[in-house]
């Protein structure tokens, strides 16, 4: 287990983030597949947290222009219809998470298309014993700081099993680029945000196209500036959560996400939303993505809520690397 200890700051993993995905396709356009690939009918991503986000990224990227279907898998089992006709991609950055390892013996038993990332550990082992393609990631970093590695291997496996073509390599140039040239002004926005969420708790709503991005936001100030808060989608919280939304609250600060690209009629959602929430709490912000691709609005998102997770964590006073707590939890469940 590595200690908080081995780590540099958050600080500076979220600072080279946009470093991190030119590194990413680096580690991805050197690696040599072991294996042909074959068709596949189906796409299971399977992970957990800082190793399961970059499948939910992915997943928004590819899920309405792919002919087959995807499918995100955090838990032990696998779905019923994993055969040698579906790619399970195995994530898990320390190598070490029980789920991830139980889903990678059995996806081996079903005989699935199976394929690694990870920087190491029992499921680096295990995938060399098996003969499993694995792009390994660099190491000594949390989990989740990884991410601008983790996510782009997941494509460049896509790509091997002709899934996708390579326009990504691209447009992930393009958006690191965008990174670069807005870094401090997301880092002043990030400020902002924190000034306005205060003490209080976060909630983020979203458009379901890119529901990975709130996922990440919610799980970045859960670890990063131990908060709780919540992620919900429009339009499904309007058949439910809204309801919810009856007295005066203070103790929330709401966010609304906006990439540009969503539909009318979720547009036209986000005002109503807005208007109702702002008569229950006064603290409702805005946030609007740059760019023009999906990669550019969502990695812009995303930095700025990596950003703003950590600014929260100054304000609270709280060490953003350690997560004792899931460290305690991991050791516990080995006894
Ligand atoms: O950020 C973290 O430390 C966690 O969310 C981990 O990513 C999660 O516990 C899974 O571990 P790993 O990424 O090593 O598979």
């Amino acid at each position: 287990m590595i200690y908080m200890s081995e780590y540099r700051t958050m600080r500076e993993y979220i600072e080279e983030f946009p470093q991190h995905i030119t590194g990413g396709l680096q580690v991805g356009a050197d690696y040599t597949f072991k294996h042909k690939p074959t068709a596949v009918k189906n796409i299971l991503l399977a992970g957990l947290g800082g190793s399961g986000i970059g499948a939910e990224i992915v997943t928004n990227y590819i899920d309405k222009k792919i002919s087959v279907p995807v499918l995100t898998c955090k838990d032990y089992f696998l779905p019923g219809f994993v055969d040698q006709d579906t790619l399970v991609i195995a994530c898990s950055y320390s190598g070490n998470t029980e789920e991830t390892l139980y889903i990678f013996e059995e996806a081996s038993k079903r005989n699935a298309q199976l394929v690694c990332i990870t920087s190491g550990g029992k499921l680096g082992i295990a995938a060399a014993q098996k003969d499993v393609d694995l792009l390994q990631i660099p190491g000594a970093m949390p989990p989740r700081a990884c991410v601008g590695y983790s996510f782009v291997q997941i494509l460049f496996v896509l790509k091997h099993y002709g899934i996708i073509g390579d326009e990504f390599v691209n447009e992930l140039h393009a958006a690191v680029a965008l990174l670069e040239q807005t870094h401090e002004a997301i880092k002043a926005e990030a400020r902002d945000i924190v000034a306005r969420i205060d003490n209080r708790m976060p909630v983020i709503y979203v458009d379901q196209h890119i529901a990975s991005v709130a996922t990440r936001w919610r799980q970045q100030f859960n670890e990063n500036s131990k908060i709780l808060g919540w992620e919900r989608v429009i339009p499904e919280m309007n058949h439910n959560e809204l309801v919810g939304w009856r007295d005066q609250n203070e103790q929330l600060a709401v966010l609304f996400l906006h990439s540009g690209d969503e539909y009318e009629r979720i547009i036209k959602r986000f005002q109503i939303n807005k208007s109702i929430i702002e008569q229950h709490t006064s603290v409702v912000i805005d946030v609007y993505a740059k760019g023009n691709t999906y990669f550019e609005k969502v990695l812009y998102l995303i930095l700025l809520g990596d950003w703003s997770s950590w600014y929260l964590s100054e304000h609270r006073h709280v060490d953003a690397v350690e997560v004792k707590v899931i460290d305690y939890l991991k050791k516990s469940l080995c006894e």
